[in-house]
């Protein structure tokens, strides 16, 4: 079954733009990345989208629909009205190259500043032993296609510009508490997470695991842990009184 549907796309750049309306044939079992399709090969070639796998598993379709940040290859056009305008604008925490496509690059810059996996001095690769349960503990992090929905969604640079700087998103934050559950790996996490990507501007709202399309969870299992961990550390009468006699 075959029906019009009714599209509002934001159309501009990086200078500006606004949302147009369109009428594109929807087919049944279809997603809105196929109706975005169409209209890119019926009415506006020149549309920019960025896609690559429509399988959810690379990431790169993020655009807000009807405001929420979503994969648009995972969104199935069943889930609206026939009647209902379905408005898609490009992910807001992103400065906008083209129409549907922003310029990630801020998530790039925040993985580069995360030192690598750490194992201690002494040991040689093939004399890493690890139990397996650590093993499971962060198979759950490593699902994470990179959509940056997550970045998108969190108000703390949703809304701030000014936080970018030391504010790394829920994505990096996970990322550091990964390798800080890891039994082998030597770097000091805590600080890291704390003192330069801004663990402590995370108020817990849980945004960034409700649009996680990998449903990870996100705050509960990475990031309230890890600020437990610096918590621990920080009050911890022994560690405190360490601090106080090595800063003498
Ligand atoms: Fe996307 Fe989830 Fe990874 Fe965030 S944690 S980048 S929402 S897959
Ligand atoms: Fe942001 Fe997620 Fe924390 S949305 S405030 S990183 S729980
Ligand atoms: Fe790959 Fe949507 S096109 S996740």
């Amino acid at each position: 079954m075959t029906y019009k549907g009714k599209f509002r796309v934001w159309r501009g750049d990086g200078e500006g733009g606004e949302l147009q309306d369109y009428e594109v044939d929807v087919n049944e079992g279809e997603v809105v990345l196929d109706v975005i399709h169409r209209l890119q090969a019926t009415q506006t070639p020149d549309l920019a989208v960025r896609w690559n796998c429509k399988a959810g598993k690379c990431g790169s379709c993020s655009a807000e629909i009807n405001g929420k940040p979503k994969l648009m290859c995972m969104c199935r056009m069943n889930t609206f009205e026939e009647g209902e305008t379905v408005t898609v604008t490009p992910m807001r925490t992103f400065p906008v190259i083209r129409d549907l496509v922003t310029d990630v690059s801020f998530n790039y810059t925040k993985a580069r500043e995360i030192p690598s996996f750490t194992p201690p001095a002494d040991l040689k690769p093939g004399e890493y032993r690890m139990q397996q349960v650590d093993v499971e503990r962060s198979q759950e992090f490593r699902k994470c296609i990179e959509c940056f929905l997550c970045q998108d969604t969190c108000h703390v640079i949703r809304d701030h510009e000014e936080n970018k700087e030391s504010f790394s998103g829920p994505r990096f934050l996970m990322r550091i508490a990964e390798l800080d559950m890891h039994p082998l790996d030597a770097a000091d996490r805590q600080h890291e997470a704390q003192d330069q990507h801004g663990l402590g501007f995370c108020n817990i709202t849980k945004c960034c695991t409700e649009v996680c399309p990998e449903h990870i969870k996100i705050t509960d299992n990475a990031l309230i842990p890890m600020k437990e961990r610096v918590a621990d550390r920080k009050y911890d009468p022994i560690v405190w009184l360490g601090n106080k006699i090595r800063r003498r």
